[in-house]
């Protein structure tokens, strides 16, 4: 079976052996979710580190299969995409835990957010999308609240005490006091998408557009926002990008601004130190958000203790 070459490395990169195993069985995971569900696996789409693929089923109804390795992070998507039933969250149709698989509707025309060149039109569009699917937090569930990205944070500071490639230690610490602070005034906490972005909202019927691949996390709905705005970014200029995306955000979805900001530079510092490879390169476009937050919080609110000292 010919696998896409950069799945492949990115499952092994990812997953290491427990990822080359999972390689060797998708052959036969593939034939299981065939007879399970008597459909026939159509080509992929461009993969990462799951394997999705449209199908039909007998009764004609197009569906997409998402075959994951089924640990934590695949629980807790198939929670949020069952804690989200909503009409503009892709709606999950089956499932198979002890797989990993998730069936799908299939949402048609299926492109991506990213293929609207108008970036306020684009922006309008995912706050619209976040404004209908966010919900209030439920009271019991498996998905992880936003303290355990502090968590992650301060897990990094801990093991890299002079720094995360680019990313410097004062940067590192400032992050830190920061997410703390946040959670610490934390009031209304709701149930996220946990990785909305461009690529994740997809055009479906009757012009609507719908958000897939949710990971599912607890916090503020400012936290969700940040993602997003680290994607599709222009190389100049990003600063003003960022800074109309923020305005349409906030007036749109009635947000906390200076909270927005704060999440913006938190959340951006430990993206980019996600981004940090072995050979030490990064995102640069996420490295350079980092500052554009830092400087975005300053122009609004001038220097605060939390941020500068
Ligand atoms: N319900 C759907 N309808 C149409 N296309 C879909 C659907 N679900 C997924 N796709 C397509 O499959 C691609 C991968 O899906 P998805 O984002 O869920 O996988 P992923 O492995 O979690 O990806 P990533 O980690 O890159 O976000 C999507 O970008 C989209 O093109
Ligand atoms: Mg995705």
């Amino acid at each position: 079976m010919k696998l896409q070459e950069h799945f492949v490395q990115s499952v092994r990169l990812y997953y290491k052996a427990k990822g080359e195993a999972w390689l060797q069985q998708l052959p036969k995971l593939i034939q299981y979710c065939e007879q399970k569900w008597s459909i026939k696996l159509k080509e992929p789409y461009f993969l990462s580190i799951n394997y999705v693929a449209p199908a039909t089923m007998e009764d004609g109804t197009e569906i997409v299969v998402k075959i994951c390795i089924p640990d934590e992070g695949f629980l807790n998507e198939l929670e949020a995409l069952q804690l989200f039933a909503n009409d503009r969250m892709v709606s999950l149709i089956d499932s198979d835990k002890r797989y990993g698989i998730i069936v799908l509707k299939k949402l048609s025309p299926g492109h991506t957010l990213a293929e609207v060149n108008n970036d306020e039109d684009a922006c309008y569009i995912a706050a619209h999308l976040i404004k209908a699917i966010t919900k209030p937090a439920p009271v019991h569930t498996r998905i992880p609240t936003t303290g355990s990205r502090e968590e992650q944070l301060r897990q990094l500071v801990y093991v890299n005490p002079n720094g995360v490639g680019p990313i410097s230690q004062q940067t590192l610490d400032q992050a830190l006091r920061i997410f703390t602070y946040l959670h610490q005034t934390t009031k209304f906490y709701k149930l996220l998408h946990g990785d909305f972005h461009h690529y994740n909202v997809l055009a479906s019927e009757n012009g609507t557009w719908t958000a897939i691949d949710p990971k599912g996390l607890i916090g503020e709905v400012e936290y969700d926002l940040i993602q997003y705005m680290l994607n599709k970014l222009p190389v100049h200029n990003a600063y003003d990008v960022i800074k109309k995306r923020v305005e349409i955000f906030t007036e749109e979805l009635h947000l906390d601004k200076e909270r927005l900001l704060l999440w913006g530079y938190c959340h951006t510092v430990l993206a980019t130190a996600w981004t940090v490879d072995e050979d030490r390169s990064y995102n640069t476009q996420f490295f350079g958000g980092i500052e554009i937050f830092e400087k975005l919080y300053k122009a609004n609110f001038g220097d605060v203790t939390y941020l500068t000292s």
